[in-house]
């Protein structure tokens, strides 16, 4: 399925083009850039909420699931968006919010006014505040419970998220067909899936931590049903933070099946883990403990996104490591994660870029790509929340960095804006933008780096990762040296007889980038950070 071996790119409106000189972007802008995302070589596009919404938590907090947020434009706007897009061969999946909506949103409005309203039973009530103890507070820096009292209705609501994103009852019926009515609102329009919000909080049940009940699931079964049945070629993908082995329900069965895509959260954190120790370890361990796929299914990749950089799927000990190594500022701590961006996270070292990049496009899934990571964009910590990493996108060294004409933008574009910009990038061979380009052009030119299975390669050194990925007779040869130092490989690793081209410097082998130690016996020297896709030439197969 086309999902299996796409990359994606991951979209926020708000930060990428402004047409109408509001300072906010828009879906109108948006689609005078998808020529820019379409020449990175990506084949489809996740956009961040786009629903009205008071945005107290930057739109994942929906006031109407029926709409566009008028920042944003009109539903005609979207439409246009979505063909614009539709016609350069991309696809686009839209994020859906299951879990919660906003506390302004009416169906809320009308259930905290009155007890016997039909949308009471919308949400999640109790006169206690008491109930799910051992449900755990996921937004640890700024929410003091699940529960908050609400003095209009009398009773507290629970929220898993910021108390302005009350929980729905999934309990109730009306609320499946509430959900079934906006996914169908959107499929129709052409859209080519969705996103799906928080998916392992959707019921709730006493004695449990209220993730991962059999009811969430059941529930999904039924989503994917109508999928199958209504929209067959859409995708479903699923956002759950979770360790490889609990997230697999969430692929369901072949006979009951439910996302063809989850995110692989706890792979993340440990290419940064890896990167820093210079050890390869933690790739090793968790893609060990990562369960095979029923077939149709993927996983989606990636370094960052819109959020922190979680750090829920690692020991307490590993976290502290992470905080100490990537967070020299205390401020860059948000919740259990770190709020910085790729670029700043690798020392704006272009090797480390590259050699992460090199490796993540090489692990089995779908990698997306985070709005502005394609070109080493920076951060600002000085802004609160996740908002750091939500700037807009830097266009050129003109006025806001080519986003806007106005005076002011939603949030202020980042300092280094006139050095690090697109339009500076297209020129320069070596820019970030131009070799995620040839990375990306690499990738989708060889099906076994998409799709192929990956079988480790001994090299003898903690600091060289090696591994291959096979695909119907072909192989390519994946070589990192993780440290930023000079490793050596045994000179019977690659029979020096049989020249093997470097994917990664083309035109060349081998044994023209190694260079060949001259002491006996002979050693291959790497060299820092370096990386290596080595196949034989294709006609050769
Ligand atoms: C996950 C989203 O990625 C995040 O941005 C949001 O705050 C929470 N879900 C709540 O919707």
């Amino acid at each position: 399925m086309w999902y299996q071996t796409a990359v994606f790119y991951e979209l926020y409106i708000r930060a990428y083009k402004d047409s109408n000189g509001d300072g906010r972007g828009d879906f109108r802008g948006a689609i005078e850039k998808l020529d820019h995302i379409q020449s990175l070589g990506v084949n489809a596009i996740w956009i961040l909420p786009h629903y009205p919404s008071p945005l107290q938590d930057d739109g994942y907090d929906i006031s109407d699931y029926y709409g566009v947020h008028p920042d944003y434009g009109s539903l005609d706007d979207f439409q246009t968006f979505l063909d614009a897009a539709h016609q350069r061969g991309l696809k686009v999946v839209i994020d859906i919010v299951l879990n919660h909506t906003s506390d302004q949103h009416p169906w809320f409005q009308a259930a905290r006014r009155d007890k016997k309203s039909p949308y009471r039973d919308y949400y999640v009530w109790s006169d206690t505040g008491a109930e799910y103890p051992d449900a755990r507070i996921i937004f640890l820096d700024t929410e003091p419970a699940n529960w908050t009292y609400d003095e209009l209705a009398g009773q507290y609501y629970w929220h898993r998220f910021y108390a302005s994103q009350p929980d729905l009852n999934y309990d109730n019926p009306q609320v499946h067909a509430e959900m079934f009515r906006i996914m169908r609102f959107w499929l129709d329009l052409g859209v080519d899936g969705f996103r799906a919000d928080a998916v392992p909080y959707l019921y709730e049940r006493e004695g449990t931590n209220c993730e991962n009940l059999p009811e969430t699931h059941r529930f999904l079964q039924k989503v994917r049903r109508m999928m199958d049945v209504e929209y067959p070629d859409r995708v479903l993908i699923a956002e759950a933070n979770q360790w490889p082995e609990d997230v697999l329900p969430y692929f369901g069965t072949p006979a009951a099946p439910e996302f063809h895509v989850c995110f692989h959260f706890p792979i993340m954190p440990r290419l940064f883990m890896a990167l820093k120790k210079g050890d390869k370890t933690p790739i090793v361990d968790i893609l060990n403990r990562t369960p095979p796929l029923p077939p149709g299914a993927q996983w989606m990749t990636f370094l960052r996104n819109h959020d922190e950089l979680t750090l829920e799927m690692v020991t307490e000990e590993e976290r502290e490591w992470m905080w100490q190594q990537y967070t020299p500022d205390p401020r860059m701590r948000l919740n259990l994660g770190i709020r910085r961006r790729l670029a700043s996270l690798l020392d704006n070292d272009k090797r480390k870029w590259f050699l992460l990049h090199a490796l993540f496009l090489s692990l089995p899934g779908a990698p997306i790509i985070y709005y502005g990571d394609e070109i080493g964009m920076g951060d600002n910590i000085q802004l609160p929340d996740r908002y750091g990493c939500r700037t807009p996108m830097q266009w050129d060294d003109g006025r806001n960095a080519g986003f806007s004409h106005a005076a002011e933008t939603y949030l202020p574009v980042n300092a280094d804006y006139q050095q690090i910009n697109v339009a500076e990038q297209e020129a320069d061979p070596d820019s970030y933008l131009n070799l995620l380009r040839f990375l990306l052009r690499t990738r989708q030119s060889e099906a076994a780096l998409r799709q192929g299975d990956l079988d480790w390669v001994e090299t003898g050194d903690t600091a060289v990762l090696a591994y291959t990925r096979r695909w119907q007779g072909r192989w390519v040869l994946c070589l990192y040296n993780l440290s930023g130092e000079t490793r050596t490989l045994p000179g019977d690793f690659i029979n020096a007889s049989q020249p093997l081209h470097d994917l990664l410097h083309p035109g060349q082998t081998w044994q023209d980038n190694v260079r060949v130690c001259s002491n006996e016996p002979r050693e291959w020297e790497l060299a820092p950070f370096a990386a290596f896709w080595l196949a034989k030439e294709k006609s050769a197969d």
